[in-house]
């Protein structure tokens, strides 16, 4: 079970590397390190979860099912959000610090961190049709960690 869940992970990774790929954006890269540290919520969407959500947000199916998060009803909690991007969910991968993984899955993790995490989801709960006022600050999605996060 668990194994499906990373191969799913790592083929829509593959997928979305072959998107990236056919793009004539250059822009449209995976970011560096350096670079994620200042993108703006606008930025982390289109650089890590579009490949997934697809642009305009409205989801895919094919390698796997990824939920739309243009109109989605479930973005009203802004922590259900924000714990699905810092834990994962099934195929959603986990976008907080990860101790656990090693070699071409710890390669393949993107780390954000409170604040990244905050401004991706304050984008997409005010974009692609959602419009949800509140917003997410470092310090809301620092009390979401998980005690003692992802023990192998
Ligand atoms: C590797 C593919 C992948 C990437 C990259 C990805 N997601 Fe997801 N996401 C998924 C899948 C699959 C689900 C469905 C999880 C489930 O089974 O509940 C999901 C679910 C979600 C949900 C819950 C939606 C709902 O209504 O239940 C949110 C919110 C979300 N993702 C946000 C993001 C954000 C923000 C990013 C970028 C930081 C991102 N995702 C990157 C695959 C991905």
């Amino acid at each position: 079970m668990k194994r499906t869940a990373r191969c799913g992970i790592i083929a829509a990774m593959l997928l979305a590397a072959s998107a990236h790929a056919q793009s004539p954006a250059a822009d449209e890269a995976v970011l560096p390190p350096a670079v994620l540290a200042h993108a703006s919520g606008e930025q982390i969407f289109q650089h890590i979860c579009q490949g997934c959500h697809m642009p305009d947000a409205r989801g895919a199916t094919g390698a796997g099912t990824y939920p739309a998060l243009a109109k989605d009803a479930n973005l009203e909690s802004a922590a259900f959000a924000a714990a699905t991007v810092l834990s994962g969910r099934r195929d959603m991968p986990a976008f907080g610090p990860r101790t656990d993984l090693q070699g071409f899955e710890a390669m393949l993790h993107v780390d954000l961190d409170d604040a990244q995490i905050a401004a991706v989801v304050n984008y997409i709960r005010s974009h692609f049709g959602n419009h949800y006022a509140d917003t997410l600050s470092a310090a809301d999605v620092a009390a979401l960690h998980p005690p003692t996060p992802h023990k192998p």
